[in-house]
């Protein structure tokens, strides 16, 4: 069956890995201080891009066999390069399309998603798919952004529609950036059980320079920064009104500037 990905929004540069990178060292702590499976468990990673989030949940379950999946093989190459850089040894990696999974059916105790629904145009199916390789009992986590989660200071009419922007991109490319609040009823409609979300909000001010260098600057507007080229094409703004709505995100990783953000991590359970 062929992949119902499109067309991936923010691309496969080194500029893109090196975001996502940075993305998943600020925030380890607060989406992954629970990420924990009990010992000996398989999981599948579905959607490991380069492997930024991998790294974190592979040590921190030693005792875990981990398969990360992605449908880049470009990205999977750099994935293993930094898991053998660190000299992990408790994850294989392989080419696969979630709606097209070359394994067993029941063959995972669990399965982790991070920031992967938000570019698919069918969650729902997704899901499905997945759950058909979960054992009875074995839980799904999912982690996603809200873009409509965004406020700041100071405050910017541009800044604001700036994002507005990287929204309405993503939604013409299939995927939708505000999924995080929609979690739960993704995952009620897909029948898992005993579902809990929980918001994870991210507050930056100056008083945390790794947070706004991290964050701030090189996570998030570094991603809107990522699409001004294509949201003047799309005569979505014009170019001197992107470029000050940047500028405005940018000067709230200044001086007094203060920046907010929340993401929900859902977990369920199969019956
Ligand atoms: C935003 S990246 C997230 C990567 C990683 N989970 C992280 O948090 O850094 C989304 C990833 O999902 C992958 N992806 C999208 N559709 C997919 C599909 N149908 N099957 C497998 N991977 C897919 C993309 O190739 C990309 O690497």
């Amino acid at each position: 069956m062929a992949s119902k990905q499109d067309k991936y929004i923010h691309g496969y540069s080194e500029k893109e890995a090196n975001r996502l990178n940075d993305q998943a060292d600020s925030l380890a702590q607060v989406l992954h201080h629970d990420s924990i499976w009990e010992a000996g468990s398989i999981v599948l990673e579905a959607g490991c891009g380069v492997g930024s989030q991998t790294k974190t949940i592979v040590l921190q379950n030693p005792e875990c066999q981990f398969i990360s999946i992605d449908i880049s093989q470009d990205s999977l190459i750099q994935a293993k390069q930094l898991v053998e850089s660190l000299g992990i040894n408790n994850v294989k990696f392989q080419q696969a399309d979630i709606f097209d999974l070359p394994f067993e059916d029941e063959s995972f105790d669990h399965i982790f998603l991070c920031f992967v629904l938000e570019h698919l145009a069918y969650p729902l199916s997704a899901l499905d798919a997945l759950k058909r390789k979960l054992k009875p009992k074995g839980t799904i986590t999912l982690i996603e952004g809200d873009h409509g989660s965004t406020y700041f200071h100071p405050d910017s009419e541009l800044a604001r529609r700036a994002i507005l922007c990287q929204v309405e991109l993503q939604r013409r490319n299939g995927g939708d950036a505000n999924v995080g609040r929609k979690l739960y009823p993704i995952l009620q409609n897909a029948g898992f059980q005993e579902i809990t979300v929980s918001p994870r909000q991210v507050y930056v001010d100056d008083s945390n320079p790794d947070w706004v260098e991290g964050f701030t600057k090189n996570t998030f507007t570094a991603m809107i920064e990522g699409i001004k080229e294509e949201a003047i094409t799309s005569q979505l703004m014009n170019r001197d009104d992107i470029e000050k709505g940047i500028q405005d995100l940018n000067r709230t990783a200044e001086g007094g500037g203060t920046f907010c953000y929340t993401f929900f991590k859902g977990k369920g359970i199969k019956n």
